[in-house]
């Protein structure tokens, strides 16, 4: 199949609605883009709008029981597409903070705030408003269980802490140093108890969801679960709506 026959029969009405959920750097960002790339589907990661938020409150002496100066904030915080219209950069009060948000400071209080139930009920619409049509993979906790519960596919990835935290330090260069690891480790465990434990959209596997494992898997082959498992639903919708 040429490429173009190939976007055609997306364009037809296959495209998908995709949620991937998980823990922090369980690769749900990562791997979610690449299988967008590959499928020619918009990518979403919300986390960046939490973590947004939390830039802004902290900045701005804004602490998580301050309900009513913090849910404003969500008025503030704005996905922005690359040109492959990827949704994985973020704009706080006008200006890119990308980077500013994944650094230690708002990991360390993102969840926090992110357990507060009036900031979540302010970011549900705007997060169900970009799913849109479909050709969308959607990033995050709650995606499969409250924000797209419909989703035509629902993947879970799964990463154990320890994998977790030896992929954040690599990325933040500090792989050997045992002190600045062990650290990393205790706090993915400290976020992943709040994440897990809110009252609020609490992050848990849906029931439809496909669990994929990746601990031990290079990032290739977690691509490629990934798009293998969208490719084989767009397959079976394809067929249901042709009958
Ligand atoms: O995926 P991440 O590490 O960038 O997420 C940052 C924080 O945002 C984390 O505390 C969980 C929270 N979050 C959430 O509660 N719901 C989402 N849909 C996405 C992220």
């Amino acid at each position: 199949m040429s490429t173009d026959q190939r976007s055609d029969r997306t364009v037809a009405g296959h495209r998908l609605v995709v949620a991937v959920d998980g823990p922090s750097s369980s690769g749900k960002s990562t791997v979610g883009a690449e299988a967008a790339r590959r499928l020619g589907y918009r990518f979403c990661d919300t986390g960046l709008l939490y973590r947004a938020v939390a830039w802004l409150a902290v900045e701005r002496g804004i602490s998580p029981d301050q309900t009513a100066a913090l849910v404003p904030l969500a008025g503030e915080v704005e996905l922005v597409a690359d040109r492959r219209g990827r949704l994985r950069h973020v704009e706080a009060a006008g200006r890119d903070v990308t980077a500013e948000v994944r650094g230690p400071a708002v990991d360390r209080a993102v969840s926090d705030y992110s357990k507060v139930p009036e900031l979540r009920a302010a970011l549900v619409p705007r997060q169900r408003a970009l799913a849109g049509d479909g050709g969308i993979i959607m990033a995050g906790r709650d995606i499969g269980t409250v924000i797209l519960p419909k989703a035509d596919v629902k993947i879970y990835l799964y990463a154990s802490p320890e994998e977790r935290a030896r992929r954040r330090a690599a990325q933040r260069k500090v792989a050997g140093n045992e002190t600045a690891a062990s650290g990393i480790l205790e706090d993915m465990r400290r976020r992943d108890t709040i994440d897990s434990e809110r009252e609020t959209a609490p992050l848990r596997t849906a029931e439809d969801a496909i669990v994929v494992k990746t601990d031990g898997n290079t990032f290739t082959q977690t691509v490629a679960t990934v798009v293998r498992t969208i490719r084989q639903a767009e397959a079976i919708r394809g067929g249901d709506r042709g009958r």
